[in-house]
C-alpha cells in the first residue's frame, strides 16, 4: 500500500493505475477503523482492481468542537488495517492540504440536508457534501463505497453525485453490527459499560418495528410512536428522533405500504448514536407496483 499526504502525487499514482486499465474503488473515511470500515474496504477490493482509502477527520462537518477534539485518531493502526483489508492507496491529508488558504467553495444538497441529522447538526451535511465532492473529484473512481449505517449521508451523496455528473457509481453497503445488534460506530468506545448495554435498545426497537410491520401494521406514525415508546423505556437513552420516512426523500410518510425507513437517534451520556432500518412493505419489495 502506498501512503500519500498530498493530493497531487496521489493523482499521478491513480492516473498510472488507470493507464494500465485498472478500475479504482474509493472508500472515504475518518479513520478509527472497525469492522464497518473494513467491510467497505474489502468490498471495494473485491469489486475493483485498485482501492483508494481516504482518512481525513473533516473539521467542517463537526458542529461540536468537543466532538471533533474527542474523535478517536489512530492512523498507524488504521494504515495497517487498511492494507490488510485490501487498500492499495491511502490518502492522509492535513486540513491545509484539503482546505488551503483561499478555499471558498461549499456544496449544499438542500432538501436532504435540513432534516433528521441535519436538524440536530446544522451545517453537518454541507461539510460532508463538500469534502465528498472533493474526494470524488480527486479520485475519479469507478465506484465509491458508503455505509447504510449513515443512511441520510448516503442519500446526500447519491444526490450530489447525480447532480454534479460524477462518473463514480455510489454503492451503499449494509450496516455491520455487534453480535447483540448494536451498529458499529467509532463513537461506541466512548460508552460506559452501562451505556453500552443500554445502547442495544436502538437496534432492538428497529427490529421490533420490522416485526410489527410484518404483522400488518402499515401506519407510519403508529410504528414511529412505538419506536419512541420502546426507546423511552431505557432510562439511559435520551431520544433525539425516532421516525418513519421515505427512504429516498427522507420526508415523513403516512404509510409504509410501499416501504419506509425507520430512523433513530439518541444520546447516551455525551455519546450520540444513530441507527436505521428499511421496513419492508407487506409481501416484500417484490410486490411493489
Ligand atoms: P466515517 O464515520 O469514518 O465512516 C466511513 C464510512 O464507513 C461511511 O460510509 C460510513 O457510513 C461507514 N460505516 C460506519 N459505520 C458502519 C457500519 N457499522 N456498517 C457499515 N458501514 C459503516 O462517514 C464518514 O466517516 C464521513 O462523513 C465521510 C463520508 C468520510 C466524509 O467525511
Amino acid at each position: 500500500m502506498q501512503t500519500f499526504e498530498q493530493i497531487q502525487p496521489l493523482r499521478a499514482a491513480l492516473q498510472a493505475a488507470r493507464a494500465q486499465g485498472k478500475t479504482v474503488g474509493l472508500v472515504p473515511t475518518m479513520g478509527a477503523f472497525h469492522e464497518g470500515h473494513l467491510t467497505l474496504i474489502r468490498q471495494a477490493h473485491a469489486e475493483n482492481d485498485s482501492v483508494l482509502v481516504t482518512l481525513f477527520v473533516n473539521p467542517t462537518q463537526f458542529t461540536d468542537p468537543d466532538d471533533f477534539d474527542a474523535y478517536p485518531r489512530a492512523s498507524d493502526r488504521d494504515a495497517a488495517l487498511a492494507a490488510e483489508a485490501g487498500a492499495d492507496f491511502l490518502l492522509l491529508p492535513s486540513p491545509e492540504e484539503m482546505y488551503p488558504p483561499g478555499f471558498d467553495t461549499v456544496v449544499v444538497v438542500r432538501a436532504l440536508s435540513d432534516r433528521l441529522e441535519g436538524a440536530s447538526r446544522p451545517g453537518h451535511f454541507t461539510g460532508v457534501a463538500t469534502v465528498v465532492a472533493k474526494l470524488l473529484g480527486i479520485a475519479q473512481a469507478d465506484r465509491a463505497y458508503f455505509g447504510e449505517k449513515d443512511w441520510q449521508q448516503l442519500q446526500v451523496i447519491r444526490r450530489l453525485a447525480a447532480d454534479l455528473n460524477s462518473p463514480t457509481e455510489i454503492i451503499g453497503v449494509p450496516t455491520v453490527r455487534e453480535p447483540d445488534g448494536l451498529a458499529l460506530s467509532s463513537r461506541n468506545v466512548r460508552l460506559s459499560p452501562d451505556q453500552r448495554r443500554a445502547a442495544t435498545v436502538l437496534s432492538t426497537a428497529l427490529s421490533d418495528a420490522q416485526a410489527i410491520a410484518d404483522t400488518g401494521v402499515q401506519d407510519a406514525y403508529e410504528i414511529a410512536a412505538w419506536l419512541r415508546q420502546t426507546i423511552a423505556v431505557q432510562t439511559l437513552a435520551k431520544i433525539d428522533y425516532a421516525v418513519v420516512v421515505d427512504p429516498e426523500t427522507l420526508q415523513e410518510i403516512d404509510t409504509i405500504e410501499h416501504g419506509g425507513l425507520a430512523a433513530v437517534a439518541a444520546t447516551f451520556g455525551k455519546v450520540r448514536l444513530i441507527d436505521n432500518a428499511l421496513l419492508r412493505p407487506l409481501g416484500g419489495y417484490g410486490m411493489r407496483r
